[in-house]
């Protein structure tokens, strides 16, 4: 069944840093995803720390907040239907070695840490994570 559903994606500095925004914004149109909203901000290290809460316990969590608040991001709201398992299809595997051909990990992705975008897992964090850079 599908449906129409946001979910949020963030561009992360190492595709920033490359220029890739319109490049992977494109893909998301190509696939009939909206961008309802759209920023570009740079967070602190704090924020990226409570963004990715979900992973306190991770041995990755500090490198993780370091780098998502280390350059400018891109937050974005996708809207369409099934957004949030398109996305993440669209996105492929979180480590670009394992990605599906042609997914932006795939394409642009440099490491399972610098790997270009973030989409929310689940229409529950989808709303958690729009709130968060969000709020209304
Ligand atoms: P993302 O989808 O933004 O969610 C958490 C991020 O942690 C993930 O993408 C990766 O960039 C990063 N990360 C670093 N190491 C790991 C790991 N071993 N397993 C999963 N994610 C990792």
């Amino acid at each position: 069944m599908s449906k129409v559903e946001q979910t949020l994606s963030i561009i992360k500095p190492d595709a920033v840093e490359r220029n890739l925004i319109e490049e992977i914004k494109s893909i998301f149109l190509k696939n009939n995803l909206i961008i309802k909203e759209d920023k570009k901000i740079q967070i602190t290290k704090e924020e990226a720390a409570e963004f990715y809460k979900i992973h306190q316990s991770k041995p990755f969590y500090d490198a993780l907040c370091s780098y998502l608040s280390s350059g400018p991001i891109v937050v974005m709201v996708l809207e369409g239907e099934n957004a949030v398992s398109k996305n993440r299809k669209l996105m492929g595997a979180t480590d670009p070695k394992n990605a599906d051909e042609n997914t932006i990990r795939k394409l642009y992705g440099i490491s399972i840490d610098k790997n270009s975008v973030h989409g929310s897992d689940s229409i529950e964090n989808a709303k958690q994570e729009i709130n968060f850079f969000f709020k209304s």
